[in-house]
């Protein structure tokens, strides 16, 4: 048999670039784009109207934070921006229901949504709101250049008003017959028994929801985005720029709103919460809530970059910055079609490099409901699963809605939890301290001679930062996670192979570089769990008594060195027995049935 004496992993450097040749050609134009200096990285401003629950967490959020944490690793300047979307129809109605004014609503929702995305572990560098000084001024600011430069469309047209309550009705705040199947209580975009959808003209014998009257038609002056204007520029620009490097559920829905033709799109609405217009005529009306909350992402920015005393231009109007959104595809036009006209139309800005969205997310078979209660709350979680952050991420991300709608049980929770975490990942980084701790007390041992079979193992090692990095930069989350998983399985083989408790004995040397290189596995499975689990991530740098280092350094460096002394071990995983499982699927229907009984008129 072949011998090498390859002792310390700088001298057996084997990457191997063609891991590269392995994935389809448009991710590799990407990550040639991906090459930026600065990377300005939004997460969707969730509507202050509720808390967050998993589908947010896995549409949206989870994303964003491992490809955030991933550039961080990578030493990149990166600044991470999120906040709470306080505007618009769904605010007001959600407090109407609830009792209290749009302001009590979106207080109580913003400061637990934030709170929850802090205890998950979601690194946002700055969580902002749009009801903040800085984005009042930054979007009435937006405003008024769009409006001195000419870009706007006025235009006097007629819009229901509720005589009684003297205000001008929103498309929800209209219900009527649908004109398609007689339903008696269509809203005035749609109805949800056919599906149609609908303008409030159209719905006969109208309803004002808020007094119950027939609404009248009455003159009302508003201000129009021309997007028919743009659409030779985002042809070039979707079309041309970005065939390739967007994903294909995002190009494509981009695609299809600029085949059927661009209209202008109003960008002020009859409405008393929201940005007062900042224009002459204008009194009693507010931005569009789509108008002003992606500004939020710019007011987010500033507002970081004034706490550290960074300039914010740098990340919204310097060529060499990459913007990137992490969106859901209910959002897909507002982000490719509506936001970048309104940024090219300022002139200032740069425009997105890319906008991952995912699909959604059901639960236990049915879509995900805030107001059927059809859901799992980020809150509650964290208050029934201590401590066990990471399982749901493991599982979210496991399941994630990268390109089709997927689907999230407790069952398989569990399953992935027992099998996965417990069985492969906690099993092996247990073995392994174990007999750390027996045979070394704890110590790295000195590697002896290496088979050819331990250089084998050594290099294909080295080979996962970088295979795991592309798979992030591209995007494929489910698959940088599977690849993760790979070294723990690959970790438990070496050992079972090896069975090093067997030559202990006979000849302790071989033990000695059977559980080096285990260990070296271990070391990688700590720095590569670093976006992916960051919790874990953390306990198994205690555990082995190591910090991070830079991703790119990874495949170079002997990650733990003989003589080394590991930290005190701690349990990275639990089993989740049945009961524990049960319970959570009969809460579920507890609480959907609960929310019936208390709002059965809600939408179905
Ligand atoms: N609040 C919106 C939603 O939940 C997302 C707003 S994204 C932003 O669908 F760009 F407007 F911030
Ligand atoms: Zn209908």
């Amino acid at each position: 048999m072949l011998l090498l004496n390859c002792k310390y992993m700088r001298h057996v450097n084997y990457f191997n670039k063609n891991v590269l040749l392995n994935l389809r050609s448009y991710e590799l134009i990407h990550f040639m784009n991906s090459k930026a200096k600065r990377y300005t990285v939004s997460a969707a401003f969730p509507y202050a109207n509720g808390p967050v629950h998993i589908g947010h967490l896995a549409g949206v959020y989870i994303p964003a934070d491992i490809f955030v944490r991933y550039l961080r690793s990578k030493k990149k300047e990166v600044v991470f921006i999120c906040g709470s979307d306080e505007h618009g129809v769904p605010i007001t109605l959600r407090a109407k229901e609830e009792g209290i004014n749009p302001k009590e609503a979106v207080d109580k929702y913003h400061f637990m949504i934030k709170e929850s995305f802090e205890k998950f572990g979601i690194s946002f560098d700055h969580y902002s709101r749009t009801s903040s000084s800085t984005h009042y001024r930054t979007a009435s600011d937006f405003f008024k250049k769009l409006y001195q430069e000419r870009v706007f469309i006025e235009e006097v047209s007629q819009q229901y008003y509720d005589e009684k309550a003297s205000e001008f009705l929103s498309d929800r705040y209209i219900s009527g017959t649908c004109p398609s199947c007689q339903n008696p209580n269509a809203y005035g975009d749609q109805c949800e028994k056919c599906g149609s959808t609908l303008s409030p003209k159209e719905l006969i014998k109208p309803r004002s929801a808020l007094s119950g009257n027939r609404p009248v038609l009455k003159d009302t002056r508003h201000w129009y985005l021309p997007l028919d204007r743009y659409e030779d520029f985002l042809k070039q620009w979707i079309l041309m720029d970005h065939k390739t490097d967007w994903k294909i559920n995002v190009y494509g829905q981009a695609k299809s709103w600029l085949d059927e033709g661009l209209k202008p799109r109003a960008v002020t609405r009859d409405l008393k919460w929201g940005i007062p217009v900042p224009v002459k005529g204008a009194e009693g009306k507010v931005l569009y809530v789509w108008f002003d909350a992606p500004i939020g992402y710019i007011s987010s920015t500033i507002e970081w970059a004034e706490s550290q005393g960074k300039n914010w231009e740098s990340y919204w109007k310097n060529k060499d910055t990459s913007l990137i959104h992490f969106i859901g595809k209910d959002n897909i036009v507002f982000h490719c079609i509506i936001f970048p006209v309104m940024l090219k139309a300022h002139g200032d800005y740069i425009l997105p490099k890319n906008i991952p969205a995912n699909e959604f997310l059901n639960l236990e078979n049915k879509k995900i409901s805030t107001s059927r209660n059809w859901a799992v709350w980020l809150h509650e979680y964290l208050e029934d699963f201590p401590g066990q952050e990471d399982v749901l991420r493991y599982v979210l991300t496991a399941n994630m809605p990268e390109n089709k709608d997927n689907n999230f049980t407790w069952k398989d929770f569990q399953g992935h939890n027992n099998s996965e975490l417990v069985g492969i990942l906690g099993n092996f980084i247990n073995r392994i301290s174990v007999l750390t701790e027996k045979y070394f007390s704890k110590k790295v041992p000195i590697p002896k001679i290496f088979t050819e079979n331990d250089c084998q193992k050594l290099k294909e090692l080295q080979r996962f930062p970088e295979r795991i990095g592309n798979l992030i930069e591209a995007y494929r989350f489910r698959e940088a996670l599977s690849e993760f998983m790979k070294i723990a399985r690959m970790g438990n083989k070496y050992l079972a192979d090896q069975a090093p408790w067997k030559t202990h004995d006979q000849d302790p040397e071989r033990t000695s570089t059977v559980i080096y290189i285990s260990l070296q596995i271990a070391g990688m499975l700590t720095h590569l769990s670093e976006p992916l689990l960051p919790k874990t991530s953390e306990k198994l740098m205690k555990m082995l008594r190591i910090s991070p280092i830079s991703w790119d350094n990874l495949q170079d460096i002997e990650l733990l060195k003989p003589g080394h002394l590991l930290g005190k071990t701690d349990l990275l995983f639990e089993k989740i027995e049945t009961p524990t499982i049960n319970k959570q699927r009969k809460k579920l229907i507890k609480d959907s049935v609960d929310s019936e009984k208390n709002h059965p008129a809600q939408e179905k």
